[in-house]
């Protein structure tokens, strides 16, 4: 674990911890303000995502661009990255031990930003996050504090692409997040 941003930087320059090394263009480590109360974590960068070298650029990103536009959350202000750094091929899930091995830069970033709130976009975030027993359509919307941090699980923005009703949970659960970040 490091205690400054660019000790971490340096760190996953040129990583060769998982295969996903093989296929990537760029590592995606994460961008927005590094003070923040709170983060997004997503599944891991598509091909736009890959190119561009920055977190939900694509399709995905600009949908939830959208929905943080109708709640009132501005990207800059919160901070946003994925559970593995590098594109898994064809946009596959990760892999167990892939996630494994990434992991420890999420565990570092969370800890260098000390976020209160960590929004879980999509089962692959939550169940690396929280646990593997976790079902995301059981547990969205629903806030679960771990260790002094409240977390909110939620669609990841690509299945609001391919149905249309869950934005409105979508929708929701960002606003119980904008109410909860009032308090
Ligand atoms: N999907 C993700 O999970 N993360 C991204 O950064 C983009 C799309
Ligand atoms: Fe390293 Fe993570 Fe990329 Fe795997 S996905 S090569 S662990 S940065």
């Amino acid at each position: 674990m490091y205690d400054n941003w660019e000790q971490l930087e340096e760190s996953i320059k040129n990583c060769k911890k998982c295969r996903l090394c093989q296929n990537r263009n760029n590592i995606v480590l994460g961008e927005g303000n590094k003070s923040t109360k709170l983060m997004f974590i997503g599944e891991g960068p598509g091909a736009d995502e890959d190119i561009q070298g920055r977190p939900f650029v694509g399709k995905a990103g600009k949908l939830m661009n959208m929905a943080f536009e109708t709640v009132g959350i501005d990207r800059e202000k919160v901070y946003i990255t994925n559970i593995v750094k590098c594109r898994p091929p064809s946009n596959r899930n990760p892999e167990n031990d892939e996630a494994m091995a990434c992991l420890d830069y999420l565990r570092n970033q969370v800890i260098l930003i000390k976020p209160e709130i960590i929004v879980l976009l999509g089962s692959v975030a939550l169940k690396n996050i929280l646990g593997q027993e976790y079902g995301i359509t059981a547990s969205r919307g629903k806030w679960i504090e771990k260790k002094g941090i409240f977390y909110m699980p939620t669609w990841h923005p690509a299945a609001l692409l391919r149905d249309e009703t869950k934005k409105i949970d979508f929708i929701k659960d960002l606003k119980e997040v904008v109410e909860k970040m009032k308090n």
